[in-house]
């Protein structure tokens, strides 16, 4: 069974084709950065545009790296639930259009759930039950895939993402965007003790998670209470800008870390799967390789299927269809995520 997946959800405009249940034939993206770049963050109005722009190529890229045309298609999945309205519409119309014209069956894929769900393309022997961290600009969750078709979200951000968190500290030390990759190459060369930035725990226990406090502690300390010194710089109390890159990494890959650990040993999981855009940070790797008890596998997927792409949508959308799910022309957008 051949399926197209199609995510438009934010800033990436992707197509995929996989052949079901796990092969990957192509995974076409294309990114927006430089359309967003001198705005500091991502316009919605200028996603949407773009994608409609682009959606239509990315999709013939994407049949012709498989080396397939619309009629050997099986099948249409594609993101329909959480992101920016405007840039879901323009992925669930080209979706729609692609299962009218051909007559072949539409599925409607959760964005996280497929992110979830991505590394199984790249492991074999990857089956539930497993736990699985992603943490992206976006989203900062942990699942627990019990069966295919039964995913729990055990916790996530009650405020901002991992990522975004990494992305706005760049901007405190004067980084360039993605701010992930600029703070953790200035961390290399800091101290990870100089500063001890709080670390969020939720008090009732669960494996919930929040930076914002984070982000406000580092602006403070950067620029005194209130965020409203000039000059960003510690140099008087003898800390770099790299102690602080070092000391905030430091705080939110703990916090990731043992989140992810204390999932892992509450659902007994053989594997931790860990995606999404901060997957590619090292410290967090090492972490988890360091504190990881035996027994306990933790796995990353290559950087193709960590950032926001077809080929993971395409994937659930397969197991969706395995499993009996299907929507028809009527499906819906939801921006955030509630059904
Ligand atoms: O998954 P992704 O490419 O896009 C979405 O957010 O959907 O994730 C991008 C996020 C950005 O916030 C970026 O700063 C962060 O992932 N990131 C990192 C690293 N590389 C990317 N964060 C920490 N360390 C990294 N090495
Ligand atoms: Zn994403």
């Amino acid at each position: 069974m051949l399926v197209l997946g199609i995510d438009t959800s934010c800033d990436d405009t992707s197509a995929a084709v996989l052949r079901a249940p796990r092969e990957v034939l192509s995974n076409e993206i294309a990114t927006q950065y430089d359309l967003h770049a001198a705005f500091g963050g991502i316009v919605p109005e200028i996603a949407s545009r773009a994608h409609a722009e682009r959606i239509t190529l990315v999709v013939e890229r994407a049949l012709v790296k498989a080396g397939i045309t619309l009629d050997d298609l099986d099948a249409v999945a594609v993101t329909h639930r959480p992101g920016l309205v405007g840039s879901l519409i323009v992925g669930v119309a080209a979706a729609k259009a692609v299962a009218m014209a051909r007559g072949v069956p539409l599925v409607g894929v959760d964005h996280i759930e497929a992110h979830v769900v991505a590394a199984m393309a790249e492991h074999d022997d990857l089956e539930p039950p497993f736990v699985a961290l992603v943490a992206s600009g976006g989203h900062t969750s942990l699942y627990a895939v019990r069966s295919e078709g039964d995913l729990a979200c055990l916790g996530a951000t009650i405020d901002d993402a991992a990522g975004e968190c990494f992305d706005k500290v760049a901007v405190l030390l004067g980084l360039p965007q993605p701010g992930g990759p600029s703070v953790s190459r200035l961390a290399v060369e800091g101290d990870p003790a100089a500063v001890r930035f709080p670390r969020y725990r939720a008090k009732d226990g669960s494996l919930s998670f929040s930076f914002s406090g984070l982000k406000t502690a580092v602006l403070y300390f950067l620029k005194g209470p209130g965020g409203k010194r000039d000059a960003p710089d510690r140099e008087d109390l003898g800390v770099s800008h790299a102690d602080v890159a070092a000391s905030f990494q430091r705080a939110v890959v703990d916090v990731l870390a043992d989140r992810s650990l204390e999932a892992a040993a509450r659902e007994g999981a053989r594997d931790l799967v860990v995606g999404g855009g901060v997957a590619a940070n090292r410290e967090l790797r090492r972490l988890l390789a360091e504190r990881a008890p035996e027994g306990l596998r933790v796995r990353f997927p290559s950087p193709a299927l960590c950032v926001d792409n077809g080929a993971m949508v395409a994937l659930r959308g397969a197991q969706l269809l395995a499993a009996g799910r299907l929507d028809d022309l009527g499906l819906d957008v939801s921006p955030t995520g509630r059904a």
